[in-house]
């Protein structure tokens, strides 16, 4: 559920017509619900309350301070993946005790920085990484704790991009060889080798693969002896773009509590997309609508895959609404961007009722890696991102100007 409805065919963000938006504001721009955004924070926290996980949210998926600030606000942890996002983490007030860092390239200076600041865990995704670990943590004279992240060979039902649990993938280390690095662990003398780390993938609308990656994991560690404190089980909760059937946070809770029932670890979840996904909606305005010889009709619209490249990427559906919804006859349309590129678009052949140049369209479900993953491509700034506060629309991300994009070029005046 969220806060994006239509009333009297006008859609609202919580309480506020987004007609209303776009006549303060020019698009593109990402438009977050701050209630929706706590909402489902709140939602997996009291799902799983009976083991009083810390929630840790994945950073990756919206780094936007406000966003990050809401919910550490709530309670929540952070999980990041690299240096830019501890300074980020660490800005909006986040406890260093409630941040953990994924990645199987953090460079020596980001695991100096974040053990300099106490983080609560480095989960660790190679023998190398953790080497590079303990020396820097010897050389600094420190003890931070390590989690190992396995990589359970489970086949998650989602986009090959985004699968990462399976043993061909890059991320984590395979039961024998964290066997051996427990088995080992005095060669790690400074770090304290306590958790264990999984994540399987993202966008998972089913509870069966964590069923299953947990349950290995569970029965690899009591084959194995293996003593740990902490148990990391990752992200990767799907959401409802518009076709699938995804579960509440309360069925993938029902699925996973009874697993650690007669354990005593302490469990860390690191949601993105269930979060923040159905929390945003990027929207943007009909600039022309073109009708092809070939019997196509384009609605061109001021945002591209520069501002979300979802659809282009991993050809993800995003359900697109009109701003206000007119009653006239319906037609199929391609959503497209101004980009250079045929793989410029956001919604393929979806029907809506006659588009004319002018009218708003919104894109839902942006509100996980849509921002995040946005560029300069083609030289176009990156849009406002603005939230929805108890009524008010708050900017809390000015969009770039033009100036913007020389930030950081020299330009050579004379070739000699
Ligand atoms: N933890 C780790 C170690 C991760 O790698 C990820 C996401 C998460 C947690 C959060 O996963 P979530 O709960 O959001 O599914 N750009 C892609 C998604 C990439 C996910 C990368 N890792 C997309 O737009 O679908």
């Amino acid at each position: 559920m969220h806060e994006f409805s239509y009333k009297d065919n006008v859609l609202y963000c919580e309480d506020v017509p987004i007609n209303d938006i776009v006549k303060e504001y020019p698009t593109p721009f990402y438009l977050y619900s701050y209630k929706t955004l706590v909402d489902h924070f709140n939602k997996i926290k009291k799902a799983f309350s009976e083991l009083d996980p810390l929630i840790c949210f994945s950073m990756k998926s919206n780094s936007n301070m406000s966003v990050c600030k809401a919910l550490v606000n709530e309670g929540a942890g952070l999980d990041i993946v690299s240096g830019g996002e501890l300074y980020k983490a660490l800005k909006v007030g986040c406890p260093p005790e409630n941040i953990v860092y994924a990645s199987v390239g953090k460079k020596e200076e980001e695991i100096e920085a974040a053990i300099r600041k106490n983080i609560l865990f480095f989960n660790v995704e190679s023998v190398p990484e953790l080497i590079m670990i303990d020396t820097v943590a010897r050389r600094l004279k420190k003890k931070p704790n390590v989690a190992l992240r396995l990589n359970p060979d489970v086949k998650a039902d989602t986009h090959e991009y985004i699968t990462t649990g399976t043993k061909e993938k890059k991320f984590g280390i395979d039961f024998k060889s964290a066997e051996d690095i427990f088995d080992n662990a005095n060669k790690y003398s400074n770090v304290y080798l306590k958790g264990i780390h999984l994540h399987i993938g993202s966008q998972i609308t089913e509870t069966g693969p964590f069923v299953e990656a947990i349950s290995r994991t569970l029965d690899f560690i009591d084959r194995s002896n293996i003593e740990i404190e902490w148990m990391n089980i990752g992200g990767g909760f799907g959401i409802v773009y518009g076709r699938e059937k995804a579960r509440t946070a309360d069925e993938f809770a029902a699925a996973i509590v009874p697993l650690f029932k007669d354990k005593r670890y302490r469990l860390i979840l690191e949601p993105g997309r269930f979060i923040a996904g159905n929390a945003g909606a990027l929207v943007c305005r009909v600039l022309y609508v073109k009708a092809t010889a070939a019997g196509k009709n384009f609605a061109i619209v001021d945002a591209g895959m520069s501002d979300l490249i979802r659809p282009s990427l991993y050809e993800a559906y995003h359900e697109v609404l009109p701003v206000v919804r007119l009653k006239s006859k319906l037609l199929k349309y391609d959503v497209v961007g101004p980009i250079c590129e045929s793989g410029d678009y956001l919604a393929l052949d979806r029907e809506f009722p006659e588009l004319v140049a002018e009218e708003y369209l919104a894109v839902m479900s942006a509100g996980a890696y849509g921002y995040v993953m946005s560029s300069n491509y083609n030289s176009r700034p990156r849009p406002a991102e603005l939230m929805v506060v108890n009524g008010d629309v708050r900017v809390i991300r000015t969009p770039e100007t033009y100036k913007d994009l020389l930030r950081g070029e020299k330009m050579i005046k004379e070739f000699k």
